[in-house]
């Protein structure tokens, strides 16, 4: 395939689902003639990768937290999406800087125009071309989390925190309706793909 790579992000509160997804989407476009990278944020390459287990497990201030994840994040723009989306590779990313809006914004309560300074900052000229918001009431997300792994620094958050962290993510969807579609996440994975699978061929 010829000319730019597309960009798309998986987005939403720990719980609603979409990391299940994501792996699955990739393959979708690989039948479709696509050559596809899967990553993920924080993370993506190796530096990054060191910077999410930090900001994930050790204790640190609002502010180091978003500075952390920007420069995770120019890393990985820099060695692996950008170049990808160049040479005409599409990359299914599992977060992206609407997550630093969400928690660091939402969650956190750090000043959106400081987000938005450091966005400016990292890539004033890239956004995802679609991005999925998986969408789930926080009390449901929490009884999910219940089930898995013991949790991180974000997933041992309350309740509010995630009511945050989605109103923000709510927020930012309505910025950009051309770019994001909301996904259910209390519906059945099969109906859930469905969906994904409609979306994807118009992209
Ligand atoms: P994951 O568990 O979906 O891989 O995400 C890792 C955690 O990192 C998740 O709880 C959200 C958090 N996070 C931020 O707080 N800010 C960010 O910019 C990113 C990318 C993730």
């Amino acid at each position: 395939m010829s000319g730019r790579g597309r960009f798309v992000t998986f987005e939403g509160i720990d719980g609603a689902g979409k990391s299940s997804h994501v792996e699955w989407f990739a393959e979708r476009l690989r039948e479709r003639g696509r050559t596809v990278v899967v990553t993920r944020e924080p993370g993506g390459t190796e530096l990054a990768e060191a910077v999410r287990d930090w900001v994930l497990n050790r204790p640190m201030s609002m502010r180091v937290e978003a500075l952390l994840v920007f420069a995770a994040r120019q890393d990985h723009l820099d060695r692996v999406i950008r170049p990808a989306l160049a040479a005409g590779t599409w990359v299914v990313c599992d977060r992206f800087t609407d997550s630093t809006v969400a928690y660091q914004g939402g969650g956190r309560g750090m000043p959106a125009d400081d987000i938005a300074l450091l966005e400016r900052w990292v890539h004033p000229d890239l956004q995802p071309d679609r991005t999925y918001l998986f969408d789930l009431d926080p009390a449901e997300a929490a009884r999910r989390r219940q089930a898995a792994r013991a949790a991180d620094r974000f997933e041992a958050q309350d309740e509010a925190f995630f009511g945050r962290v989605r109103g923000a993510y709510r927020a930012r969807a309505a910025e950009s309706p051309e770019r994001f579609r909301r996904i259910d996440g209390a519906r059945t994975i099969d109906s859930i793909r469905a969906e994904l699978e409609e979306d994807l061929a118009t992209l």
